[in-house]
């Protein structure tokens, strides 16, 4: 796939000349900034940068935090208390941390949904997409074994149901969690190597986020409309674009400037909202919380972990065809990471020739749905398992699955699209109006 056609970087000084002859950095990043983007892109189109910020301020945050705590299982609770009470600014860099992962869930949310909504996952952006899924399964573990460290009640049982899951799959199950635990049960070498994969995995997803915006700088962003920029000609392509330096940038710093307010308002005024107030008790494997209750960001995925019991029908069924090695513990966990896998696949289950959501009237009642079945199951995930819950999650997470594997290929087939515009110029103008010659 060629490029839009831009202007390069043309060295003029002898020093840019000398530099850009043996390392054309300048280029990179000249080419980097002023990249031609579609002009009519959305306010759902600064989750990019939201994200790429997020990560920013959890590695230098996180670099802090480490310099005062300890990865002892009799220190580690104690350490995180002394960053609180005693160290300069502890308490604030501490709930920076704590809140910027819900603000980094908050953000891949909305960024997957908008790509989920607008087509963004379709040919030719698909590396993009998989290498977005992939960010967001080591932003789940990272997030998982970050929580791990404080060494409180719900880090202590959380890390044995979670690491337990691994326990359910047939034969291998149990080594694979003694592998994963470094030991029988959770104690100080899980609380090692947690801490040191904690460490390392942001590092990763940063390499992961260069790889990331490489690729859809290759093919070029998608837009609301969904219809690609004109690649005939510069002069053409000129007129749906606008170069990301100044345009976006100043648009992304507005919104994220915005969305750091409200941030910041919580991390000042309601720090622990978001978290369980047993991890504010020091772990102690003799009392397990009534309540074991993951994040609010791995709720909708845990609600479809525990959704499929024993007495459901399909998990007997599969049960019965495989001769009780899949039973309704694996069951459940192959669901859950089912069910971000069909949303990976989603590139490929799509079958419709439009892209974007705007002009797919059926396409946009189901999505809407999923939108809900996402909260709805988000809510459950924090319920109890009892009736009426039971049924909620299994409906809701039932829809998840059919929403991918069965409404995405059959609407490609029966839905009949709107009419798009023939270029992102046409849509822009139709909103913002004819410029003046
Ligand atoms: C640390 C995590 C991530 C970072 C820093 C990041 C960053 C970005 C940025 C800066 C953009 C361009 C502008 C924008 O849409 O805001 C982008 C586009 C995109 N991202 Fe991500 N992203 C992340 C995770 C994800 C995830 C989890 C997915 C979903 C699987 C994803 C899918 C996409 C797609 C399909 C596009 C192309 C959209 C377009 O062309 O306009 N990203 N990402």
């Amino acid at each position: 796939m060629s490029g839009i056609p831009h202007d390069h970087y043309e060295p003029k000084t002898g020093a840019e000349k000398w530099l850009n002859s043996r390392l054309p950095v300048i280029g990179l990043l000249y080419d980097t900034l002023m990249i031609p983007t579609p002009k009519n892109l959305n306010w759902m189109w600064i989750w990019g940068i939201v994200l790429a910020f997020t990560l920013g301020l959890q590695i230098i945050t996180g670099i802090v935090l480490v310099m005062h705590y300890t990865p002892h299982v009799d220190l580690a609770f104690a350490s995180i208390e002394h960053i609180m009470r005693d160290v300069n600014g502890g308490h604030m860099i501490r709930y920076f941390h704590m809140n910027g992962a819900s603000l980094f869930f908050i953000a891949v949310y909305a960024h997957i949904f908008r790509g989920l909504y607008y087509g963004s996952y379709k040919a030719p952006r698909e590396v993009t997409w998989i290498i977005g899924m992939l960010m967001y399964l080591i932003m789940m573990g990272t997030a998982f074994m970050g929580y791990v460290l404080p060494w409180g009640q719900m880090s202590f049982h959380g890390t044995a149901v979670i690491t337990g899951l691994f326990g359910a799959i047939p034969f291998i199950g149990e080594s694979i969690q003694t592998w994963l635990l470094g030991a029988s049960a959770v104690g100080q070498p899980a609380l090692n190597r947690f801490f040191s994969l904690h460490y390392l995995l942001p590092f990763v997803l940063a390499g992961l986020t260069m790889v990331h915006i490489w690729a859809f700088h290759s093919t070029g962003n998608n837009n609301p409309t969904g219809v690609e920029v004109r690649r005939g000609s510069k002069e053409e392509a000129e007129k749906d674009t606008l170069p990301f330096w100044p345009y976006f940038v100043i648009k992304d710093l507005f919104a994220l400037a915005v969305i750091l307010a409200a941030f910041v308002a919580v991390v000042g005024f309601m720090p622990n909202y978001l978290g369980h107030p047993d991890n504010y008790i020091p772990a102690n494997p003799l009392a397990t919380p009534a309540h074991i209750v993951p994040e609010w960001y791995f709720l909708p995925f845990y609600a479809i972990l525990r959704a499929f019991t024993a007495d459901v029908w399909a998990v007997q069924f599969v049960q019965f065809i495989t001769f009780g090695i899949v039973d309704a513990k694996f069951f459940g966990v192959l669901a859950m990471f089912g069910a971000i896998a069909v949303m990976a696949l989603a590139p490929w289950l799509d079958t419709s020739k439009v892209r974007s959501g705007r002009y797919r009237p059926m396409f946009k009642v189901w999505f809407a749905l999923l939108c809900v079945d996402f909260m709805v199951l988000m809510w459950v995930g924090a319920q109890s398992t009892e009736f009426p819950f039971d049924w909620i999650s299994l409906i809701a997470s039932t829809y998840w699955f059919a929403y991918f594997l069965v409404i995405l290929p059959l609407l490609g087939v029966i839905e009949k699209p709107l009419a798009q515009p023939a270029t992102i110029e046409e849509d822009f103008n139709a909103h913002y109006g004819t410029p003046a010659e």
